[in-house]
């Protein structure tokens, strides 16, 4: 059976940093498809000439765009959202580790990893890498309500054996373990994947990030995700800890952690050499406005990251960032290089591929989802703004569809996302 869904449509089925016409997006337009996989995308009038026995369901009203991509958020961080005043690892000591620890409450665990999974589809979130818990049952009670939420999401137990809270930390034969029986129970059972993730350098010695490099070989297509030059105090704690290290990078590149499926938070402090290194290991960063914003963290120096070819994509770094809403982080992605000198101006399209595909092809995904090309898994969200809001007497007058992606990012948030669907079947609304 075919569907098609018509309403005003919008995606970025290339690479708008490298070029015009990134942006496709049809006033009245329509998505055809069926068994899960997108058939056709472009005006209704012409999807439906090729489609004619399909079901058509009217959203006109509605914006139908991919479904939106989060490369860096913390499950167990829900609760310290808007926890102010601290930067990063005062943050961390007086407010955050206290809550994962409590994660070893496998009951507590397992309602926040639902509260976070709806919280993440009511968003408008389809595909997430997801940073998970320290204890291996919090971690595989992620997975479980992962698995039975119908969301695409890369995950993995947070590994680290120093500098944290002693019930935060394992040993790395203890982490091994762990992690290998995870592996062979979650990774690629369904829309799951395993990230090998230790938390970051300072709370993992080389013993450890060896164990992350060993891990990575154990299976095809495993993820590797964690921090990088997010504080300055933080970098400055790295190169006490790693005196033969040359930089923050090299403490990951000497075990073989830096490549094609790793996706680094942050970068907010890079030198050249390592958007150098970054770039030919075609590594990815995840790009955290709100939360470094939040955590005083700084500046992410977008420009250099392009002028270096660096990837990178959009994370929201709950429960440093200000919430799960990709149209928020989208937002505070232009609002930071706006309000900098030296700034890069994002244009809607740009901020659109941050929020989709870009993050498609950091996780690896890029054949699959982040855009609505023919072929590609049925991901999509519909966008409705509520009646009477803001954002509604905005888009009855935008004059243009780049004008309206931009009132997106601007106004839209969750009370606007209506209905959310992973291969074609509803994760929300
Ligand atoms: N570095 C190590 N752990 C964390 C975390 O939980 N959040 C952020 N923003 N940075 C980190
Ligand atoms: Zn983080």
């Amino acid at each position: 059976m075919t569907t098609i869904v018509r309403a005003l449509l919008a995606h970025t089925p290339r690479d708008p940093f490298v070029g015009d016409g990134a942006l496709e997006a049809f006033e009245d337009g329509a998505l055809a498809f069926a068994g899960g996989r997108i058939l056709a995308v472009g005006d209704f009038a012409q999807v439906r000439a090729e489609h004619v026995d399909a079901e058509v369901r009217d959203e006109r009203g509605a914006i139908l765009l991919p479904g939106l991509i989060d490369c860096h958020v913390h499950y167990p961080q829900i609760a310290v959202i808007g926890a102010m005043g601290l930067e990063l690892l005062d943050w961390l000591r007086t407010r955050t580790l206290p809550e994962e620890a409590k994660l070893a409450d496998l009951d507590y665990a397992t309602e926040t990893a639902q509260v976070f999974l709806h919280a993440l589809a009511r968003n408008g979130t389809t595909t997430a890498l997801v940073f998970g818990s320290h204890f291996p049952a919090a971690q595989e009670a992620l997975f479980e309500a992962a698995d039975a939420s119908g969301l695409r999401i890369a995950s993995g137990l947070v590994l680290s054996d120093r500098n944290l809270l002693p019930e935060l930390e394992s040993t790395p034969a203890a982490a091994y373990e762990a992690s290998h029986a995870l592996i062979e129970r979650w990774h690629g059972r369904g829309r799951l994947r395993y990230a090998v993730t230790p938390r970051f350098s300072v709370s993992c010695t080389d013993a450890m990030l060896e164990v992350c490099g060993r891990l990575l070989g154990e299976a095809e297509d495993l993820l590797f995700t964690s921090h990088l030059n997010e504080n300055r105090s933080e970098i400055a704690l790295v190169r006490e800890l790693f005196p033969d290290a040359g930089d923050y990078l090299a403490t990951y590149e000497r075990f073989g952690l830096v490549g094609e499926r790793s996706v680094l938070a942050h970068d907010v402090h890079p030198t050249a050499g390592e958007l150098t290194r970054l770039a030919a290991a075609r590594a990815s960063v995840a790009h955290c406005p709100s939360s470094n914003a939040f955590l005083g963290s700084g500046v992410f120096p977008l420009g250099r990251h392009l002028e270096h070819g660096v990837r990178f994509a959009l994370g929201t770094d709950v429960g440093a960032g200000t919430g799960l809403s990709l149209f928020k982080e989208g937002l505070m992605a232009y609002h930071m290089q706006m309000a900098f000198p030296g700034g890069r101006r994002l244009a809607p399209a740009e901020i659109l591929y941050l929020a989709t595909a870009a993050g498609a092809r950091a996780l690896g995904l890029a054949d699959e989802v982040g855009d609505l090309s023919p072929g590609k898994s049925a991901d999509f969200i519909l966008v409705r703004p509520p009646e009477g809001s803001t954002l509604a007497a905005v888009l009855a007058r935008s004059p243009s569809l780049e004008a309206t992606l931009g009132s997106l990012f601007t106004l839209a948030r969750e009370e606007s996302v209506v209905e959310v669907r992973v291969a074609g079947e509803p994760v929300f609304g």
